[in-house]
């Protein structure tokens, strides 16, 4: 009877630790929120449903002279995690998109891609869609970058304090 009771308890261990043991696997396989890499490379989805997003900034012309780069038509921008903010390295974090859209020019947006890429630019990606949010191309562009850099105190964003 003692012998049963150890065996059933040893069983019973064992089966504990093979099922924690999956849960960790889990953790790092097929886990529906994985942790964020250091680089995050936008698709077409990624854009979708923009103008629902959090609005930045509304504004009836262009911010400054600098902002009629993209015509001087009104405009609205829009970032995506309504609650992102610049961390201790003065940065936003690694998936951050914005999208700006003025009208009777089109629609760009900036994503925090990070890893390796555009390093000398804080690792931003640039983008031009079509009115639906789908890629038309993608770039470390250096025209972008060139004026987005006169706010790199603000980690290139023009329109969010
Ligand atoms: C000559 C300067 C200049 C150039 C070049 C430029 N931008 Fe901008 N951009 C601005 C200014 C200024 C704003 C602020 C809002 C406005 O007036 O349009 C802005 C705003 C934006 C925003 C909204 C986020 C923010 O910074 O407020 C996005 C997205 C953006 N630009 C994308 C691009 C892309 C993509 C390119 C390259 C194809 C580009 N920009 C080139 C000046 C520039």
């Amino acid at each position: 009877m003692q012998k049963k009771m150890l065996f059933a308890t040893l069983l019973l261990g064992t089966l504990i630790m093979a099922f924690s043991a999956c849960e960790n696997d889990n953790a790092g396989g097929s886990d529906p929120d994985p942790q964020p890499s250091n680089e995050y490379v936008a698709k077409d989805s990624d854009f979708d449903n923009f103008r629902t997003w959090t609005v930045v900034s509304k504004l009836d012309k262009a911010l400054n002279d600098d902002g009629r780069a993209h015509s001087n038509g009104a405009r609205t921008i829009w970032i995506k995690q309504a609650d992102a903010k610049r961390g201790s390295n003065g940065q936003y974090p690694v998936g951050t998109i914005l999208v700006k859209e003025v009208q009777g020019y089109g629609v760009v947006g900036m994503v925090k891609r990070g890893g390796s890429f555009n390093s000398d630019h804080q690792g931003w990606e640039w983008f031009q869609l079509d009115s639906g949010g789908k890629i038309n191309s993608r770039n470390a562009s250096n025209l972008c970058n060139g004026c987005h850099a006169k706010v790199k105190n603000l980690d290139y964003v023009f329109t969010k304090n």
